[in-house]
């Protein structure tokens, strides 16, 4: 059965944000987290009267990953969808890394899906109640990244998604998705402009990558139609760097 409550961290801007206005037309009940609280009052308002709950919430931590599933799991015990957004990408070489930025860019892109997966399989499993988790993770994390910790921390999301997939069997699918370069979002500002042009020269189709289109395939691993799958990456990626 498709997702009719999902949770999507980082849904204040970017990919999120057109996931979860996707997943609102599609009537779905949304629950969102980020840390950018303007962004998040903006997302709010927009949709003011809709099934959308915020949360600022930052994923990075754990007390605050555990307080928002309280939260979420008492108001909404129906959830039976999870993905897995928000993303740091600093666009750095590994050697102007401080050790707090290490850890923050693990905390943020693996520890916190760890954190907030387990939680909610944790809900759905022992009721054997049905539910998807999607994991973002990149092209990056496939073929490696200029940044090695983004490419190390995108090839971990890779392989949560498949371990999980095997702990949560046989109620709660888990795949991934591996966009490309996705125009109009912080993280593509953050690319160096030589890279920029390496993945723009590698795609085989024309036409930008957007954050609707990448939400199209999310919302496609959250439905029905993708009930076959699990421990599954699909890309969105125009082509780039066949693999
Ligand atoms: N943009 C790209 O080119 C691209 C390519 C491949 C993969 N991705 C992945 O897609 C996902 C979405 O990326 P995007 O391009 O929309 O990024 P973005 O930076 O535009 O948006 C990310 C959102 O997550 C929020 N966020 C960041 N850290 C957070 C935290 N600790 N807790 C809660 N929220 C937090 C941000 O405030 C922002 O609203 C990320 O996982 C990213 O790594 C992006």
């Amino acid at each position: 059965m498709s997702t009719r409550t999902v949770i999507i961290t980082g849904g204040a801007s970017g990919v999120g944000r057109a996931l979860v206005e996707h997943c609102l037309a599609d009537g779905m009940t949304v629950v969102t987290c980020d840390i950018d609280e303007p962004a998040l009052k903006e997302l709010a308002r927009r949709h003011q009267g809709r099934p959308l709950d915020t949360h600022l919430c930052d994923v990075a931590v754990r007390d605050a990953c555990e307080e928002l599933m309280d939260r979420v799991l008492a108001e909404h015990p129906d959830v039976d969808g999870l993905v897995n957004n928000a993303g740091l990408y600093l666009g750095r070489p590994v050697w102007e890394y401080d050790d707090a930025t290490i850890e923050r860019v693990i905390a943020v892109n693996v520890k916190g899906p760890v954190w907030l997966s387990r939680r909610f399989a944790g809900h759905l499993l022992p009721r054997e109640r049905r539910g998807a988790i999607v994991n973002l993770t990149s092209v990056a994390g496939e073929v490696g990244s200029s940044d090695a910790l983004y490419g190390t921390v995108k090839a971990g999301v890779i392989g949560l998604t498949k371990s999980n997939a095997m702990n949560f069997a046989p109620y709660v699918r888990v795949n991934a998705v591996s966009p490309g370069l996705v125009v109009n979002t912080a993280i593509a500002d953050r690319i160096p402009d030589y890279r920029y042009a390496e993945y723009k020269r590698q795609e085989q189709l024309d036409g930008d990558i957007l954050p609707e289109d990448v939400a199209r395939v999310c919302a496609y691993l959250l439905g029905d139609g993708s009930g076959t799958m699990t421990g599954a990456v699909l890309r969105a990626d125009n082509g780039c760097y066949p693999r």
